[in-house]
């Protein structure tokens, strides 16, 4: 209660001035980023032993080679945490330094506590808040929103945002249709304040809980205990109508993608680079298709990954500005789509650790 006290009273005493004189939201932008991924790699030459499928049409329909599976024993936070230090390591930035840590997740590691706090405790970010945002694959763009909030408003100056997946717990291993998609993984990014005119423009968040059954983990919550799997699938694990998905994510990152640019008054010929959530090749290059988008601007490395959910983001941008396809200056767009319905975008000019304000 103090420190709240103290936060709001310190906002009210330093208001950020954009060099009008007028009180104004500060800019936010990302300081650094991170990516971590289970050693062990299991390609699609393995999945042939395990499912009636082959690599040949894993490649074709959805792009994917190998994903990166978690051991007995390694959690969706573990994974949060080494991506976290390497992110606050890119951005400069001691743990104790940070306010709060926001992880996406919808494998969380228990139902309580948080996943967050287990990050937020093994990272060594000791002054922190913590808590989890469940927005399936849309969740890191949905959290970078809300940390963006707290920044803007002086409330907090750094946030750890992390999306985190252990997804192969959920997967469900006899159904071809899905277990071929998904691997493990997570990336983070830290967010703070940076110079006028660089940071975050605009966010587009979406949901239409209308399809809420077209990807669906229905054991596990509350809503249906009766729930035993009927179709001999683990009531635990992913069902998802796969066609429908796939028009239903072309369409949103189009439409997503151009109303973030609209309202940052940007046109897609602006953007540098687009780093779309990693869930299925075709997904990705029909949408940049739709959006005009020449491929060379489009970020891809769910060959690599396959779908890591809520972590396939971060990651992307951790790989991306390791290539150096994301520089200082460049105008990145992010977009993401996932259960729900949801969906998720939003458009910033990069700025990296040297752009911290
Ligand atoms: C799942 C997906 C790759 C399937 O590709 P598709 O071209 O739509 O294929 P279909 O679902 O039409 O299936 C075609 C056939 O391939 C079969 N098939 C499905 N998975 C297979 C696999 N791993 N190996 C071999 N055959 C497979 C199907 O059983 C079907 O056979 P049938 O025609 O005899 O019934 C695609 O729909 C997709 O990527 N959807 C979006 C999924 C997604 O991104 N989900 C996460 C969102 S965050």
């Amino acid at each position: 209660m103090e420190s709240l006290t103290k936060s709001a009273s310190r906002l009210l005493a330093e208001p950020y001035l954009n060099g009008t004189g007028r009180p104004s939201l500060r800019p936010v932008g990302i300081l650094g980023v991170g990516s971590h991924a289970p050693a062990r790699v299991i390609g699609n030459q393995e999945l042939e032993r395990i499912v009636e499928t082959t690599d040949e049409w894993i490649v074709s329909r959805t792009g994917i080679r190998q994903r990166h599976i978690a051991a007995p024993g390694e959690t969706t936070y573990g994974l949060g945490v080494e991506a976290g230090r390497r992110a606050l390591l890119q951005a400069g930035i001691e743990p104790e330094e940070l306010d709060l840590v926001i992880v996406a997740t919808v494998t969380p590691d228990y139902p309580f506590p948080a996943t967050a706090s287990l990050v937020q405790h093994h990272v060594g970010a000791t002054r922190a808040a913590a808590f989890d945002l469940g927005a399936a694959c849309s969740g890191f763009i949905y959290a970078l929103a809300v940390a963006t909030q707290f920044v803007q408003t002086g409330f907090y100056r750094r946030i750890l945002v992390v999306g985190a997946e252990r997804i192969s717990r959920i997967v469900n291993w006899t159904d071809r249709g899905t277990c071929v998609l998904f691997g493990d993984g997570a990336g983070a990014a830290v967010v703070g304040p940076v110079a006028a005119g660089a940071g975050f423009f605009s966010f587009d968040l979406g949901s239409d809980g209308s399809g809420a059954e077209l990807l669906v983990v229905k054991g596990g919550g509350q809503g249906h205990p009766e729930v035993t799997g009927g179709d001999g699938a683990l009531p635990e694990s992913i069902r998802m109508s796969g066609s429908e998905v796939f028009k239903f994510a072309v369409r949103v990152m189009d439409e997503s993608t151009r109303r973030v640019l609209d309202r940052a008054g940007l046109q897609i010929s602006d953007v540098d680079l687009l780093v779309p959530h990693q869930a299925n090749s075709r997904i990705i290059e029909a949408a940049a298709k739709r959006l005009g988008m020449p491929q060379e601007r489009v970020f891809s490395n769910v060959d690599q990954y396959g779908n890591t959910s809520a972590a396939s983001i971060p990651i992307a941008l951790a790989e991306a500005v390791e290539q150096e396809r994301l520089r200082p200056g460049h105008t990145l767009a992010l977009v993401g789509f996932g259960a729900g319905l949801s969906w998720a975008a939003s458009v910033l000019r990069w700025t990296g650790p040297e752009g911290a304000a």
